[in-house]
């Protein structure tokens, strides 16, 4: 099962939530992946600490080699590559990167909005997928949207926290 956690409003705990529901699945023995689509990086910080070995190993390669650019390049466009082991059993996660903000335009422009969906329907060996997305309708919200077949939209329980509920449903369709 793949979950996108998606609020256009920004602090209402996507990122916590994200990271905590990964890690009950993770505790109940299910192979579970986290993928970090916010450039803040806060699900990756969550689950590897601030540092993390190999950063070429982030979201953003992939995406590039979704350009054709980068490590991966050549048109593989396989999420195995960028794949990381946390501290704890049953847990993987795939890192956000800053390099996202310079990719975003070249891949809008380009029309690679699916790319992530076809992706993770190749990606073999894994029971639920949770994917964090950063606080605005973006290329990387939209993918996440696009490639999740069931949306959590947390929210405070205040009138702005509210609105935003209402701009995500006009806004996803
Ligand atoms: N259930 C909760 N109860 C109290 N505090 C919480 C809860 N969930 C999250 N928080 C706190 O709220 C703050 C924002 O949470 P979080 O970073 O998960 O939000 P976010 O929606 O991912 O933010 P952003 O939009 O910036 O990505 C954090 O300081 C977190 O510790
Ligand atoms: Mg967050």
């Amino acid at each position: 099962m793949r979950r996108v956690i998606f609020n256009q409003k920004g602090g209402v705990g996507k990122s916590t939530i994200t990271c905590n529901l990964a890690a009950i699945s993770a505790v109940e023995g299910k192979k579970t992946l986290v993928i970090d689509l916010d450039i803040q990086s806060n699900s990756t910080q969550y689950l590897l600490g601030e540092k993390f070995e190999d950063p070429d190993k982030t979201i953003a390669n992939f995406f590039k080699s979704c350009l054709g650019l980068g490590l991966f390049g050549g048109g593989k466009e396989t999420l195995d590559d960028v794949i990381h082991e946390t501290p704890f059993p049953n847990l993987y996660v795939i890192p956000a990167h800053p390099d996202l903000e310079g990719l975003q335009s070249r891949l809008d422009s380009r029309y690679k909005i699916f790319k992530l969906r076809e992706a993770l329907e190749r990606l073999e060996g894994f029971d639920h997928i949770y994917i964090d997305t950063p606080p605005i309708l973006n290329f990387y919200s939209q993918s996440a949207l696009i490639a999740a077949e069931k949306c959590l939209i947390p929210f405070d329980c205040d009138t702005f926290a509210r609105n935003a509920l209402y701009t995500n449903t006009a806004s996803s369709g």
